[in-house]
């Protein structure tokens, strides 16, 4: 039975048992509800942007509830907005301008006449003075009370308030007493390996790890003395040393009245950057005794701090003991929550209306079903191989898999739209469902070879890989996963098995890629156009590649190497057609067998292709960035990203027209606009200077990442007034390449 089967087969009893706990709670719980004055809530503000607003506006809809959206300059046109049925504006792209002014929010909720607001995750969500204002404004925050996000945002104050409660806190010493001798005694009882943390500061500074008593006062000392230079206190704390950590969280969730129930964990110890990638519920390899343990201590948590809404308990696992503690508590709806929705068949931004409603809890502990198994994967614009940098840039083609009753895809974006530097750079969230884990992985590995991005680089191949782990596949999982496992995870550029592989692989995709333009009828980008929106028009005006019937044609791609771009290869295809309406395409002069391929277009970017008697289905996608042509490729559980340097058959006087047209109709040809909003780091070249094709002529740095941009013809520098410190906007002018001076 799938999933949504299982859910609407549980609905009349769900409701009937709704229609009942309300009932009686209206009597029993009359005077609570009308001490708070609760206004039903018919119209809700969404102060947030990205998937998780409409994720939020999709259930508000379905609940008969009218949405109303907030958006900076940079998301006038964003899906949130579309999604609404109203939008304020509040601010220009900065998060801090915008989407972090509470009062801009406030008002806009007013203006609209909306009677709550629901802060999503991030900015606002966890901010006690927002939910204060909101509140103080006659309207309803969509979350726990303001003095428990109050409460669990000081860490210190958290851990003294869970340890009172009696959940378990990783052993430490936190006391004033500093000297040597008493702190190797406090170490003793806590038991090694032991961390040593200087109280004040971050950043590692004075951190050390201390693996045996021999070594404690060495490391103490020196702890002291690094704390004292950073911060100018060098007091110290002590805390065991977990090893081998597991990231398992607690989805907890309370009513007005003081119910507080669990819908279990999820485990996110798949960590990049301290940040989760891939998130499942529920945990793996723990017995229902653990969970049951795990849950209560979760539930004990939210009891603490006079808890309702949604919140999360994070726990730290020791994987050698067994053993768990709490780590902090996350005051707002998490952005892995769907994994833990699909166990559990409920929808917890209804809950989160409902209680915030005044109703209670739909379910009791007792009836929250637990169902198979989910996975999260988080897919960001990001540059892997650079450390996981974010990445900007335009979705010049975007194609998730479609949803179904197992596979959700969260998502913000639309093909065309821009990941821009201001905000968070995840492009969506794919979660899948499966009766078992193992079921569960089968399809998050099949969604990820048919998720389909490009323009900017994305994690898709790591999570392809990180999928594929075997030690993954067997839940083996802990914090420093990817750490440990790096060597199977990134691909190695010296590594020749890996390289030739992938090469290989390139040079079967550079085959389909030639077959699919070769498509006799022309129409495989004629078709495409209704595609999507962002396909350069230049693939629809113009038969992207001519194929001379009676000779060989030639096509040359340059493969993008994925893990090392300094080795990217190029590829010269020569093309013949056979009257069977085969063609035959080969790579170099004789190195490669010629493989006989014929594509048949299906349309939407699809081609069919049979190569070498093997039919196979493959996607398409191709645009212009920068002026040079992209080629993506799909096929299997391989992307392969191409550019085309031979092979298109236009004459001069069209590519300038196709530039003009493509451009901006006010930008002569060499003019350089930026690629993206950033900050000039460093500008390389004089106005006037002359430069060569490719030439660095300035860095633009955005999110932490830099950009070089550089010349797209030779010649001389003209207009070129940025200076370093400037901050420029996307697609302003920052130069043009003239010929001739
Ligand atoms: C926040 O919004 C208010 C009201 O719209 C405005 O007066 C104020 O200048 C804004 N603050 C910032 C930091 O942008």
């Amino acid at each position: 039975m799938s999933l949504m089967a299982s859910i609407l087969r549980r609905r009349p009893a769900l409701l009937l048992h709704l229609r009942l706990l309300s009932s009686s709670s209206t009597t029993t719980h009359l005077e609570t509800a009308s001490q708070q004055q609760q206004q039903r809530i018919e119209k809700i503000l969404v102060a947030n942007r990205g998937e998780i607003a409409c994720r939020i506006m999709r259930t508000a809809k379905r609940l008969g509830i009218r949405t109303v959206a907030v958006y900076s300059d940079a998301d006038r046109d964003s899906l949130h907005v579309k999604s609404a049925d109203e939008a304020v504006h509040i601010g220009p792209p900065p998060a801090r301008l915008s989407y972090l002014n509470a009062s801009s929010i406030v008002e806009a909720a007013i203006r609209a006449g909306a009677q709550a607001v629901h802060p999503g995750y991030g900015f606002l969500s966890e901010s006690s003075e927002f939910a204060q204002l909101v509140e103080d404004k006659g309207l309803t925050f969509v979350g726990p009370p303001a003095s428990a996000i109050r409460d669990m945002g000081d860490k210190s104050a958290s851990k003294r308030i869970m340890g009172a409660a009696g959940v378990p806190l990783v052993p430490g010493y936190h006391g004033s007493e500093q000297d040597v001798e008493h702190m190797r005694l406090e170490a003793d009882k806590i038991g090694y390996p032991v961390l040593i943390k200087p109280t004040h500061g971050g950043g590692g500074k004075g951190m050390r790890i201390v693996q045996s008593p021999n070594d404690f006062v060495d490391s103490f000392l020196g702890a002291q003395r690094e704390a004292a230079a950073s911060f100018g206190i060098n007091t110290i704390l002590l805390e065991k040393y977990i090893t081998q950590p597991r990231h398992i969280e607690v989805q907890i969730f309370g009513d007005k009245f003081g119910n507080v129930l669990h819908l279990y964990e999820r485990d996110c110890s798949v960590q990049r950057r301290h940040q989760k990638i891939i998130e499942e519920a529920p945990a793996p390899c723990i017995t229902d005794d653990f969970r049951t343990h795990l849950g209560q201590a979760a539930v004990s948590a939210a009891k603490a701090v006079g808890y309702h809404n949604a919140g999360t308990v994070e726990f730290i696992v020791d994987t050698a003991t067994g053993h768990f503690y709490f780590m902090e508590m996350n005051t707002r709806l998490q952005v892995e929550h769907p994994v833990t929705e699909m166990i559990v068949g409920q929808d917890l931004v209804e809950w989160q209306i409902r209680v915030a409603n005044g109703e209670p809890l739909p379910l009791s502990q007792v009836q929250v079903p637990l169902s198979g198994h989910a996975f999260e994967a988080r897919i960001y614009a990001e540059n892997v191989p650079k450390g996981f940098l974010p990445a900007t840039g335009v979705l010049h083609h975007y194609h998730p898999v479609p949803p179904s009753s197992t596979v959700r895809v969260e998502t913000g974006v639309e093909q065309g739209d821009v990941v821009s530097m201001h905000y968070d750079p995840m492009i969506a969230k794919l979660v899948v469902w499966g009766e078992s884990r193992a079921a569960a992985l089968v399809k998050l590995k099949d969604c990820l070879s048919k998720f389909q991005v490009a323009g900017v680089p994305t994690n898709i191949n790591f999570l392809q890989k990180l999928a594929n782990n075997e030690a993954f596949e067997e839940g083996d999982v802990e914090t420093h996963f990817i750490e440990h496992h790096k060597d199977d995870l990134f691909g190695d550029p010296n590594n020749k098995v890996i390289y030739e592989e992938a090469y290989s692989a390139a040079r079967f995709g550079a085959k389909l890629v030639a077959a699919c333009l070769c498509d006799k009828e022309h129409s495989a980008l004629k078709e495409s156009q209704s595609g999507g929106p962002s396909l350069h028009p230049i693939w629809y005006t113009h038969p992207p590649f001519r194929v001379n019937h009676h000779a060989q044609s030639t096509m040359e791609l340059e493969w993008e190497n994925e893990y090392d771009s300094s080795s990217s290869k190029n590829l010269m295809l020569s093309i013949t057609y056979h009257p069977d309406g085969n063609y035959f395409i080969q790579i170099g002069e004789n190195s490669d067998h010629a493989l006989a391929v014929k594509a048949s277009n299906l349309g939407n970017n699809n081609f069919r292709v049979e190569a070498g008697g093997i039919t196979m289905d493959v996607s398409l996608a191709v645009y212009t960035k920068d002026q040079i042509k992209h080629i993506h490729i799909w096929h299997g559980p391989h992307h392969h990203h191409f550019r085309q340097k031979l092979g298109l058959e236009l004459s001069d006087e069209d590519e300038t027209q196709h530039k003009t047209s493509f451009e901006s109709t006010s930008h002569p040809p060499g003019t350089v606009v930026a690629p993206m909003a950033g900050l000039v780091v460093k500008v390389l070249v004089e106005d006037g200077a002359k430069v060569e094709v490719g030439q660095p002529v300035l860095v633009l740095e955005a999110m932490k990442m830099e950009h070089v941009v550089k010349a797209t013809s030779g010649g001389f520098v003209e207009g070129l007034k940025v200076s370093a410190g400037q901050q420029v906007s996307d697609g302003s002018v920052l130069f043009r390449v003239k010929a001739q001076k």
